[in-house]
């Protein structure tokens, strides 16, 4: 070998180990290249008037900490949380997104994002937390989002997603939290469901939904909320097996067009909050006794008869019992807020207005936090009772019940049972 050849083998080597040292020994500090041409393609079809993205085009997205990506290391670096939360973007999501194939969370709750929702997202099996709640996206769900094995929580609330709920959701058997209220959902519930052993809450209230509310849903073992308020169930009943929802704690089911008897929902150890308000209900309301855990009864505008049962007396929690605007008649036992007085567990709204009520039958006392409604009712033509009825000049004040105060069914919220998207980690 002369000289001037082992001169330029020598490069040779060490332009060989640099580009080696390159291409394998640094493999680990950067990004999946597969990955930052798809944040690129996200970005483009995103509308960021506050160049929040704005770093989104410097260096490598993982290294030079591109906001709102998070990376893992598996040979490459990988996008694992992408976190765009009320980032004021517009414009639409990128089927691109399917190439995060280890995406974990992906968080673009609370932005103006109009366009549908990629069917491509089904691709990323990693993903635990889908949150694209608070946006403006239309079209329907896509039936891929079923195959996604890991997926602990939907977030899709407060849009304007339209069409049925895909059967294919049926293998979404870790998902836990179903949000989809406040879209324009329609078609009827899949009964298929009631296979998803891990679901708590189910949350689809101001949809479009129709149909009829599956009895199979008794079967779902963890179901803590079943909330379906403002839907059209076209006058079917209330499932009986829905008194066997052994760990639900809260039934609203506002508006619905239900008719029927009320299964015995005092079967349901630990029920905190029920609103069937708003329905065609009708019948005589179950004497058996509610949990100790109830806060919240709201049965008004329904077509319930018979007498107001005893049972609600002495509840502990109880913060407000509404039957306004139905058929009741005979006499109401004031133990309902006497011995709850008693117990000194806060304040206790009873609404029994516009029903046939004719008299009260105990002590006539009332306590001075609690508040009593009864208006338009037989009773307040009975002398010894009209302090109940207001006088003449308030009465009209009173009728319309206080408005802007907690007695309010629907501003009730028991502060364990709403829902609370887990807010997620600080931003990259
Ligand atoms: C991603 O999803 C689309 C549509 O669901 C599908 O056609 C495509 O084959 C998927 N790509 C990969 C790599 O799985
Ligand atoms: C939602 O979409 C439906 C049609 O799918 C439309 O009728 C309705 O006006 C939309 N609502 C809003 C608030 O955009
Ligand atoms: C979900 O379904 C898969 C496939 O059928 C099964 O392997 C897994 O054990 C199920 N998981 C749960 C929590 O039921
Ligand atoms: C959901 O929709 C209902 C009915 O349109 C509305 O009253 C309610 O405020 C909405 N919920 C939220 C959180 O905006
Ligand atoms: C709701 O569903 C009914 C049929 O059940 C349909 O006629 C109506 O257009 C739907 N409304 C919206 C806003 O999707
Ligand atoms: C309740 O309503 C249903 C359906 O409208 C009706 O068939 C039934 O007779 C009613 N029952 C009572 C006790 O009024
Ligand atoms: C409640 O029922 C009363 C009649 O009992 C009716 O006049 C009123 O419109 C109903 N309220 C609503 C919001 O439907
Ligand atoms: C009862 O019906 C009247 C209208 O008749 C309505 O103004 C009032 O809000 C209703 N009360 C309740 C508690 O639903
Ligand atoms: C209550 O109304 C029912 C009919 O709905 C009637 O049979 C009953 O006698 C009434 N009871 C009282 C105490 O007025
Ligand atoms: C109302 O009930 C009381 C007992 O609580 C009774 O003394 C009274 O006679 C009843 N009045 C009417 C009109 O039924
Ligand atoms: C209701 O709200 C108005 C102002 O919004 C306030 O002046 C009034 O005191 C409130 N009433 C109650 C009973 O809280
Ligand atoms: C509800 O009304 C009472 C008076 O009736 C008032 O003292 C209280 O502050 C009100 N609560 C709210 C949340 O407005």
């Amino acid at each position: 070998m002369s000289k001037s050849t082992a001169w330029k083998f020598g490069i040779f080597v060490v332009a060989w180990l640099c580009w080696t040292s390159l291409s394998f020994g640094a493999q680990g500090a950067i990004t999946d290249p597969v990955e930052v041409t798809a944040l690129l393609a996200i970005k483009r079809s995103l509308i960021d008037p506050n160049k929040i993205l704005g770093n989104w085009n410097r260096g490598d997205p993982c290294t030079s900490s591109w906001i709102g990506v998070v990376c893992l290391e598996d040979g490459y670096l990988h996008v694992q949380q992408l976190l765009l939360l009320k980032m004021g973007l517009s414009g639409s999501l990128s089927p691109e997104l399917g190439k995060l194939l280890y995406l974990e969370i992906m968080d673009f709750m609370w932005n103006s994002i109009s366009g549908s929702i990629p069917m491509e997202i089904g691709n990323i099996t990693n993903l635990k937390l889908l949150l694209l709640n608070g946006n403006k996206l239309t079209g329907t769900l896509p039936e891929e989002l079923g195959y996604l094995p890991n997926l602990e929580r939907i977030h899709i609330h407060q849009n304007n997603i339209s069409g049925p709920i895909p059967v294919s959701f049926v293998n979404l058997n870790k998902t836990k939290y179903f949000y989809m209220n406040n879209n324009s959902i329609s078609g009827q519930i899949p009964p298929e469901l009631s296979r998803l052993s891990s679901l708590v809450h189910f949350l689809l209230d101001n949809n479009n939904l129709s149909g009829y509310l599956p009895p199979q849903f008794s079967e779902l073992p963890s179901l803590v909320i079943l909330q379906l308020d403002n839907n059209d169930f076209g006058g079917t009943t209330i499932p009986a097996s829905y008194s066997r929802m052994s760990k639900l704690r809260k039934l609203s089911l506002r508006n619905c067009n239900l008719q029927g008897k009320i299964p015995a929902l005092s079967l349901i150890p630990n029920l905190g909050y029920l609103d069937l308000s708003l329905n065609l209900l009708n019948g005589t309301i179950d004497g058996q006794r509610l949990s100790e855990a109830i806060t919240s009864i709201c049965l008004s505008n329904n077509s319930f008869t018979g007498t107001i049962p005893v049972s609600f007396s002495n509840l502990p929690r109880l913060q407000i019992l509404s039957i306004a605007n139905n058929s009741l008649n005979g006499s109401i036992p004031s133990t309902i807020w006497q011995d709850r007085a008693l117990n000194g567990n806060g304040r206790l709204t009873v609404e029994l207005q516009n029903n046939k009520l004719s008299n009260i039958t105990g002590d006539t006392n009332l306590p001075p936090y609690d508040t009593v409604w009864l208006q338009g009712n037989p009773l307040c033509s009975n002398t010894n009772l009209v302090s109940f009825c207001g006088s003449e000049s308030d009465a009209e004040n009173k009728n319309q019940g206080p408005t802007n105060n907690t007695s309010d069914c629907q501003l009730q919220c028991p502060p364990p049972y709403e829902p609370s998207p887990r807010s997620p980690k600080a931003v990259h």
